[in-house]
């Protein structure tokens, strides 16, 4: 009795002095996280901020890379409305998707990426899999690479590339590299330097390519140049990874922009592809993309799915379904998949002529500047040219806002802002 008193007094003054008083939990000496450091903000994200807290009713975000008609308003493809409500009529339930999502998503993306009458497909080369958009693609693709890539664990992305590549594929396991691509003095394609480093990069490396409307630059190689890099990357014994996340909006014709990737194919590589519809179907939340192998035999695909498969279960179990039942929808019928394209074909066309626009209204202005690349690039983004201070005073004096790189997402530019953003361009680089 005695004993059990003594030890309700110790085990009271133990948690008097172990546990902090009411009201002192915030002021507790050191904590978990105490540690944690504040972490920069997402460089895409902050400009949108700046954006949203500027009260000038002519201010403009270049900075996000999501399509806007020219009201400068959030797109839902017609065809995306129609495949919602048959999927609406079908009364779906929402049990969970297999590892590698449907096979249905599956057969069809990998059948837009190489062509319908793709050999490869019928062969059953391809191990594909949904990934959680064009991001999850890269990631499972950078996962599969870092445990069974059988050269070194380098990967090599071409200079600049999307600011989210480093970061995946360091967070992957992948070394990071770089090649060179871009050239600031042309505002062009670096085809030369590529070469050169292509060449030297050791046998049996990866190299990441974008199949077309390459972000941040708007830059593409010409189907000529394509065809020598897929013969010197041959030759070199590098393996190509392609990430294509802007098919069919480039050029608005969804075979033409998947050139390089049939290209490659044709001549007897093997690739690693990333697809997003985050852009092409403007199903940017819903998250549906794919990653696939095409490998060089069907029990080679069919070995590989199946460590692909085991590589997701432990990050996500498995995708979401929505996004894919939609791509599914829409891909899987004929006149809904016809109504689509020209849906894209409408972006890409709305894209193209605000290129124009904008070129021709700097011109008009009396810009002593060529901006010939305005045009000459391509897809959702244009790099300008621009200096971080020319950025720098577009924001603070025209309320034009964009990332500090100069890049521009033409898909904020519409017939109705586009002359007051050439005033603006051309007052800070006169
Ligand atoms: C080059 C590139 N790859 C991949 C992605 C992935 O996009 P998401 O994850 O939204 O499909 C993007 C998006 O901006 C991109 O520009």
């Amino acid at each position: 009795m005695a004993c059990s008193k003594a030890l309700q007094r110790s085990s009271a003054v133990l948690l008097r002095n172990v546990l902090p008083a009411q009201g002192q939990l915030a002021v507790r000496a050191s904590s978990w996280w105490s540690g944690v450091q504040m972490g920069p903000p997402d460089v895409i994200l902050g400009v949108t901020e700046a954006y949203k807290r500027d009260t000038n009713p002519k201010k403009i975000n270049l900075g996000v890379g999501a399509y806007r008609d020219d009201s400068g308003k959030p797109f839902v493809l017609p065809s995306v409305k129609k495949a919602e409500q048959r999927l609406a009529q079908k009364q779906l339930d929402h049990e969970y998707s297999p590892i590698g999502g449907t096979a249905e998503f599956c057969k069809h993306s990998i059948l837009l990426a190489l062509g319908e009458s793709s050999e490869h497909v019928a062969n059953g080369l391809n191990a594909t899999v949904q990934g959680i958009s064009g991001t999850g693609a890269l990631r499972i693709g950078g996962a599969f690479l870092a445990s069974f890539f059988p050269g070194p664990k380098d990967i090599y992305l071409p200079t600049p590339s999307w600011g989210n590549h480093g970061p995946i594929f360091r967070h992957s396991g992948l070394n990071v590299k770089a090649y060179r691509y871009y050239d600031p003095s042309t505002c062009g394609f670096d085809f030369a330097g590529a070469l050169e480093d292509l060449s030297k990069i050791p046998e049996k490396s990866i190299v990441l390519l974008h199949a077309c409307a390459h972000n941040p630059t708007g830059v593409d190689p010409k189907p000529e140049q394509w065809a020598e890099m897929s013969a010197l990357i041959k030759k070199r014994n590098l393996f190509p990874f392609f990430d294509m996340a802007y098919q069919g909006f480039a050029s608005g014709d969804v075979d033409k922009d998947a050139l390089a990737v049939r290209e490659f194919l044709r001549d007897g590589h093997q690739i690693a592809l990333a697809q997003s519809f985050a852009k092409n179907m403007g199903l940017y939340g819903e998250r549906a993309g794919a990653f696939s192998l095409v490998t060089g035999s069907k029990d080679e695909a069919d070995r590989t799915m199946s460590q692909i498969k085991i590589l997701i279960r432990p990050m996500y179990s498995n995708p979401p379904i929505h996004g894919a039942r939609l791509v599914a929808e829409i891909l899987g019928d004929k006149s809904l998949r016809q109504e689509w394209l020209g849906d894209v074909k409408l972006m890409a066309d709305r894209i193209i002529s605000v290129r124009s626009s904008l070129r021709n209204n700097l011109k008009e202005l009396g810009s002593s500047r060529n901006w010939s690349h305005i045009t000459d690039q391509i897809g959702m983004f244009c790099f300008t040219g621009m200096n971080q201070q020319q950025c720098e005073r577009l924001s603070k004096e025209f309320s034009v806002y964009l990332t500090k790189d100069g890049r521009i997402s033409m898909a904020g530019v519409t017939s109705k802002n586009v002359g007051y953003l050439a005033e603006a361009i051309h007052a800070v680089t006169k």
